[in-house]
């Protein structure tokens, strides 16, 4: 079994720590027979589940039930659960009654979007016991207000902020960052700054470890992928053997690669 101390050794030892996302049992343990550091009960479950166009109209209790399934599919993974929106930012002990939930599910960390503005919460729950995966960057639930899923920490303003957030989010004890669609370079200084871990999705090759939405992964999400993704369900291959070489290509750090990183300027 997994724990947030040994990753974060082993994060620290240099080895590359491989995460996906899951939502049922079936999935849950054959992710977890690849050999996968972590699972992500992930709110994109909304896109990819649901056919809904966001993670926003996803509730409590539907991240509860899909915890509860992937908790008894994967029972020795170190599972992280998405706290959905609405159901923490309101003040740390309403984070907390909501975190709570999910570790009853069967989830041994949450996560939540958000930067500085989520220190204090971050800090009171890892007071109380509760490890926090942080995401920072893209973030999927403040999507009305970006105006879209856009690369985010491009400009020099931007980018000093991520870097003081994912700073401060650390030093309240986060522990992992999810640093989703920034530039590498940005990425790469945020990951020698923070002592958590990081897990990029679209933050490039030098992030600590690594996460993509299991459909993604598979090649199997509607639509065109987007540029963070590939699809390791090549011909021949069968899922166990698709859900290895994932493992194996974030280990050996042949993914991500340049290709599916993004730069200071769009390109
Ligand atoms: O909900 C999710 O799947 C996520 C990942 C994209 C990091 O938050």
């Amino acid at each position: 079994m997994s724990d947030l101390i040994s990753l974060q050794r082993r994060a620290r030892d240099g080895e590359k720590l491989a995460m996906l996302t899951c939502y049922d049992a079936s999935f849950a343990a054959r992710v977890e027979a690849a050999g996968i550091d972590a699972i992500l009960v992930g709110d994109s479950l909304g896109m990819v589940i649901q056919g809904q166009t966001s993670t926003l109209p996803v509730s409590l209790d539907e991240m509860a039930y899909h915890t509860a399934a992937v908790a008894r599919g994967a029972r020795h993974s170190f599972i992280i659960a998405d706290l959905p929106f609405g159901s923490y930012q309101q003040h740390p002990a309403q984070a907390l009654q909501s975190a709570t939930r999910l570790l009853a599910a069967g989830a041994h960390c949450v996560k939540l979007e958000g930067g500085a503005i989520m220190a204090e919460t971050v800090a009171f729950l890892t007071a109380r016991g509760i490890p926090v995966c942080c995401h920072i960057g893209l973030q999927p639930q403040s999507v009305n207000a970006t105006g879209g899923y856009r690369v985010q920490g491009r400009a020099h303003d931007a980018a000093q902020q991520l870097i003081s957030d994912a700073v401060q989010l650390d030093q309240c004890g986060a522990g992992m960052i999810v640093l989703e669609a920034i530039p590498a370079p940005l990425a790469s200084q945020i990951t020698a700054r923070t002592t958590a871990p990081t897990i990029g999705i679209g933050a490039g090759p030098d992030c600590s470890g690594q996460v993509l939405v299991l459909y993604d992964a598979l090649g199997i999400t509607p639509g065109k992928p987007p540029r963070f993704a590939q699809n390791f369900m090549t011909d021949g291959c069968d899922l166990d053997m698709a859900l290895a070489a994932y493992v194996r290509a974030v280990k050996q750090g042949d993914f991500p690669t340049t290709a599916h990183s993004f730069g200071t300027t769009a390109t």
